[in-house]
């Protein structure tokens, strides 16, 4: 690492986050893989091998041809930010071979971004990989590290400093989880070891990427999207599933808070994984936690089931489930903000928080009631700087397809015509609101 590399890292005195033209951010977010389309990457793999339900990507919704109307469209519902993530895939199709039509391709969708008054959110890394990333530099291996490094320097260059809002990983601990100890999306591993190496190398590939956006986008804040969930005993008196659901909550969502507040990490996955881990950067490397919140577990003790749990959601506040069945559990965000906050001490954003509801009869009373949730913990004093809705399209969900329709705006696969749902309405007003009231721009 270069002296003024190493400098940049250890010195993140000069970002400002809350930004102090904007104060809060209101606006949307899509991932590259789920809307983009035509993007050969791991999870391409995946899908051909029968590893999903609900149908392959394809296509998705053509916003790689279509980023500027998606923009234009998030614009129209209000927002001042928009997230988005680049394909690692697409910018570097080969080991070391970048495409600059790619790279360039994106700096054209934040020129649009700038231009349209929307902060731009960028993440690097949205769990897929380049065909060629598992085979050559996995990340049980050092090289990932390097690899991400070399990506992350080509992509923050490209996007130049207007970009000054990075998460550098979306949900490690989803990747760590879902690839390497349930074996249930790419590299499909379920394997401790593996595990723990990974969790080693995705973090210093944070501190890496962290370092390279600092000296590319001087001032930029650099957080990370974790997801955070609640964690609910089945039977509510159950010893055992209080101890569990209890532990769910310190692993889940706190390990991952803990490694970036203290640089350690010494979590017990049952039911044999041990991750345990330093890396001293990590704390200096983040500048806010980005939270993706959705729903409420329950959690019931039970011998013979992977983890010694079953894992459940229940309809218990009596709004509902959504399409693909979670509970929707507004005072929920409340609490994993107040969370978040405790564990780390640095400013939060609510990268990801929505519903899977085609029918769009609950997105309205969903949106109300978690804004009035983010609005409480932030008269509470925890520092909150945006709400980033998922989605502004309907999109591909990973293993469920095709299926559940995140959307604000619905979108035919047909014609691949965009058309707001009601609740966009919702969505405008209560951000004209809140940015009313945060004193930031719209
Ligand atoms: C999050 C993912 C996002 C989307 C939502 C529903 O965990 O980050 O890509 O799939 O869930």
């Amino acid at each position: 690492m270069s002296p003024l590399r190493r400098r940049a890292l250890e010195t993140p005195a000069s970002v400002l986050f809350p930004f102090p033209d904007r104060p809060f951010l209101w606006g949307v977010a899509v991932s590259h893989y789920q809307v983009e389309g035509d993007d050969a990457c791991d999870w391409t793999a995946w899908e051909a091998a029968g590893r999903t339900r609900g149908g392959a990507c394809g296509p998705a919704v053509g916003s790689w041809a279509r980023y500027e109307e998606d923009a234009a469209l998030a614009a129209a519902l209000g927002a001042n930010a928009f997230r988005f993530s680049v394909s690692w895939s697409r910018v570097e199709p080969r080991r070391g071979r970048f495409d600059g039509e790619a790279l360039a391709r994106y700096a054209r969708l934040v020129d649009r971004l700038a231009a349209l008054g929307l902060e731009p959110v960028v993440t690097l890394h949205h769990y897929t990989h380049p065909p060629w990333f598992h085979g050559e530099t996995p990340w049980t291996s050092p090289a990932s590290v390097d690899a991400f490094a070399r990506f992350a320097r080509e992509a923050v260059r490209a996007l130049g400093p207007a970009v000054r809002c990075f998460t550098a990983l979306n949900e490690p601990f989803v990747l760590l989880l879902g690839g390497f100890l349930g074996g249930e999306i790419p590299p499909g591993l379920s394997d401790a070891r593996a595990a723990r190496l990974a969790l080693d190398n995705l973090l210093a590939a944070h501190v890496a990427a962290a370092a390279e956006i600092r000296g590319a986008c001087p001032g930029a804040a650099v957080g990370v999207a974790h997801n955070m969930m609640l964690f609910a005993p089945d039977r509510g008196r159950h010893p055992l599933d209080r101890a569990l659901a209890s532990r769910a909550r310190r692993v889940y969502n706190g390990g991952l808070l803990e490694a970036f507040a203290t640089g350690r990490w010494d979590l017990w996955i049952p039911p044999f994984a041990r991750l345990k881990g330093r890396r001293d950067g990590l704390p200096s490397s983040l500048d806010f936690v980005g939270v993706n919140y959705y729903s409420r577990l329950h959690l019931r003790a039970g011998l013979g089931v992977p983890g010694l749990a079953r894992f459940g959601y229940r309809d218990r506040t009596g709004r509902g489930l959504t399409d693909n069945g979670w509970e929707v559990v507004p005072e929920g965000l409340a609490e994993v903000l107040r969370e978040a906050s405790a564990a780390v001490g640095k400013p939060l954003l609510v990268t990801e928080n929505g519903l899977a509801d085609g029918s769009d009869a609950r997105r309205a009373s969903f949106l109300a009631d978690h804004v009035a949730a983010l609005s409480a913990v932030h008269a509470e004093g925890v520092p909150v700087a945006g709400y980033l809705h998922w989605s502004l399209l309907d999109n591909y969900e990973w293993l469920d397809g095709w299926g559940p329709k995140f959307g604000l705006v619905e979108v035919d696969r047909t014609t691949m015509a965009r058309r707001p749902r009601p609740s966009a309405e919702v969505f405008r007003r209560l951000g004209e609101r809140l940015l009313a009231e945060r004193g930031s721009k719209g």
